[in-house]
């Protein structure tokens, strides 16, 4: 038993910050921000809007996509680092929005790899048969850990939410799931607040990131991970049609890109007008091409992310 995805979805928030905007509250350029990231805009949620409600937008989208109503989804896995409460997690929350119940609902929290590591729990799901057709969401409000007075974070992050429907085949689908993760390196990028740990940190909620470091950490251990997938699974140059990374910075996935010998047009790219918004890029940026009928079905798609933890992820699969 396979899984296989059935539909996708997205949803941003409506407002647009532009970099000239951030040029008037921060000291800095779109000029810089674009050629240091590839970022030119970022939405941001409204003060009313949490995660579980980008979630809920993307969700039914993807359900939509997929052709199945709400109470056809026997689990839900939402990959965040941003949630609405300490409990009840998104993935319940959401589960009460779509009117269902009775199912696991759960969330996962592995920074910007939240979205790898849900999807491959809920295929692991889907293959020992405990559920036939999962819900897959990786859904962020970055905006309000992001310290809007520090010039080196805040022009990274955006909000959003990206959601697949994944359900149970006899074809796969999802060939292959690589997850790791190295504690070691929890300095270099962090957000201090804690449950039970009480931070006597001003402002603690905020992203505190060693950006140099973590840049040339994610170009290193996302090189690694896609020499071990072309290894294991015996791709050819040309094999993988779309390859569909995590949206942090341009300079990262076009080091990436080159490791796989795939050409820029072959690569999905949605960090210019997404910026980074950590677990939410993935499904965004899959249900973007899908969406533009780039991605075709039978395509073979090569899904990968890295942050904070530094925790890492990637999938190959065949839409
Ligand atoms: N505008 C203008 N100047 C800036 C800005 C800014 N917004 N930010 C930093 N600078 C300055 C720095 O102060 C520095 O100045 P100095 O030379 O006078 O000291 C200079 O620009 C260069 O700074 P660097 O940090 O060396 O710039 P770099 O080329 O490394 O780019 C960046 C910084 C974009 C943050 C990059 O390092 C990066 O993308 N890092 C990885 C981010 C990432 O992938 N995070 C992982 C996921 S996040 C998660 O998991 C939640």
């Amino acid at each position: 038993m396979y899984s296989r995805i059935a539909g996708t979805g997205s949803y941003l928030p409506e407002r647009v910050v532009t970099n000239q905007e951030l040029e008037a509250t921060v000291d800095t350029t779109d000029e810089w921000i674009r050629t240091r990231t590839g970022i030119e805009q970022r939405h941001i949620a409204a003060d009313d809007e949490m995660t579980s409600d980008l979630a809920y937008h993307a969700s039914l989208a993807a359900m939509d996509a997929a052709g199945v109503a709400p109470h056809e989804i026997d689990m839900i896995v939402v990959g965040t680092c941003t949630p609405d409460l300490v409990f009840p997690n998104v993935a319940c929350l959401l589960q009460e929005r779509l009117g269902i119940g009775g199912g696991p609902a759960f969330s996962v929290e592995a920074a910007c790899s939240g979205f790898m590591y849900a999807f491959s729990v809920a295929d692991q799901f889907i293959r020992t048969g405990t559920v036939r057709r999962a819900l897959v969401v990786g859904a962020e409000t970055m905006s309000r850990i992001v310290d809007w007075t520090d010039r080196e974070t805040c022009v990274l992050f955006g909000d959003g939410a990206g959601a697949v429907v994944i359900e149970a085949s006899e074809e796969p689908g999802t060939i292959y799931s690589v997850l790791g993760a190295d504690g070691k390196y929890k300095n270099m990028l962090y957000a201090e607040m804690g449950i039970s740990k009480k931070s006597t940190v001003p402002d603690a909620s905020f992203i505190r990131m060693n950006g140099n470091d973590v840049f040339k950490m994610a170009v290193r251990t996302l090189e690694r991970m896609v020499d071990q997938v072309i290894e294991e699974n015996d791709i050819k140059q040309g094999d993988i049609d779309w390859f569909v990374p995590h949206q942090a910075n341009l300079r990262i996935i076009n080091a990436t890109a080159k490791r796989l010998k795939i050409p820029m047009e072959r690569v999905v790219l949605t960090v210019a007008q997404h910026g980074n918004t950590s677990a939410a890029s993935v499904p965004m940026a899959l249900d973007t091409a899908v969406q533009d009928g780039r991605i075709k079905r039978g395509d073979l798609l090569l899904l990968e992310a890295f942050g904070g933890g530094f925790t890492w992820g990637a999938s190959l699969i065949r839409y």
